[in-house]
């Protein structure tokens, strides 16, 4: 492993199964009564938010916290101050006050490499999304959520995704959770589709590693997973479809369309969902969907992340040892 996360591209298979292990020990930590391991006591964390987050943002200060590190949340939204400077100067405070390592989601593609390689600080660099460039844990949590929905949770130990077909929908152009899983799977030996309309497929996506279509009904009864992205309204500056209507009409899952995916098929989202528009409610809360146990999975896999990153040689979880062994 590397010493910082960047971009899912930068994780050989072995990592990413590492991490997917990991996480799945890290998850039996939250079926315990006491939800806390002392693997990073001692160590400071700070959450660098210059971007609105929800999920993630909780997800990452959670796992933090079970495993107890010390936690600083900073949330720059609103700075006046240009990026390039504001991110320097950050950098610099956060340096002086001895952090080991650095959550950052940032507005602009490539603010984490730089803070990872600018030498402006000595910690360990996670990216928690920069702009429509890459979210790696976003895409760990996803393929974590898939090994244990498609192979199983015991049987998917060191397995990867080899075979799986993996359908993603929606505004690829403005998403950075849609790169960062076609890397990814691609690494996991997944087949990837992305499924868009032709003003939401990124100039230059035939060099990624997944097929392109623009018809979604014909996708559906070939996947085993059906990702769906919400539209990114915030990133676009220009009309890219006539009206939600018709988006919702050729691009949107309703109960009729998620009937044409095999039995075992999955929905998800990496939230958050706009009902009605990328996705019904119908689709949204029923038992396929599984945008809920990704929320949960996300907090096991940033527990493994960080334990990687930060932890040293000692192992993450230490058994009650067992008759046998004693
Ligand atoms: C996504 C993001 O911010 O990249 N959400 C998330 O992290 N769970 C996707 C989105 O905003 O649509």
């Amino acid at each position: 492993m590397q010493r910082h996360l960047i971009s899912a591209a930068d994780l050989t298979r072995d990592d990413a199964v590492l991490i997917l292990d990991t996480a799945e020990e890290m998850a039996r930590v939250a079926d315990r009564p006491i939800k806390k391991l002392p693997t990073l006591r001692g160590r400071t964390i700070v959450n660098l938010f210059f971007e609105d987050s929800t999920r993630t943002r909780i997800s990452f200060e959670a796992a933090e916290k079970r495993l107890s590190a010390d936690v600083i949340n900073f949330t720059a939204k609103g700075s006046s101050v240009s990026k390039g400077e504001s991110l320097k100067d950050t950098a610099q405070t956060l340096e002086a006050m001895g952090v080991d390592a650095v959550v950052i989601r940032h507005g602009a593609s490539g603010a984490p490499y730089r803070l990872a390689t600018s030498g402006w600080i000595d910690a360990a660099v996670i990216n928690a999304g920069d702009g429509t460039h890459q979210h790696p844990t976003q895409a760990l949590l996803d393929a974590f959520t898939m090994r244990r929905r498609l192979v199983g949770r015991d049987a998917g130990l060191g397995q990867d995704l080899s075979g799986k077909r993996i359908t993603v929908v929606g505004d690829v152009l403005h998403s950075r959770v849609a790169r960062s899983n076609v890397d990814l799977l691609h690494t996991l030996g997944a087949e990837v589709t992305l499924v868009a309309p032709p003003t939401l497929v990124p100039v230059g996506v035939e060099t990624w590693p997944c097929e392109v279509s623009y018809d979604l009904d014909s996708t559906l009864p070939k996947s085993d997973a059906v990702m769906m992205l919400r539209v990114q309204r915030e990133r676009m500056n220009a009309a890219f479809f006539p009206t939600e209507r018709e988006y919702s009409r050729r691009y949107g899952l309703d109960g009729d369309r998620m009937a044409k995916m095999p039995e075992h098929a999955i929905v998800m989202h990496p939230g958050p969902m706009v009902r009605g528009m990328e996705i019904t409610a119908e689709v949204a809360d029923s038992e396929r969907c599984t945008v809920v146990e990704q929320v949960a999975n996300g907090v096991s896999i940033r527990m493994a992340v960080l334990y990687l990153l930060l932890g040293g040689n000692e192992p993450a979880v230490t058994h009650a040892r067992t008759n046998e062994e004693k």
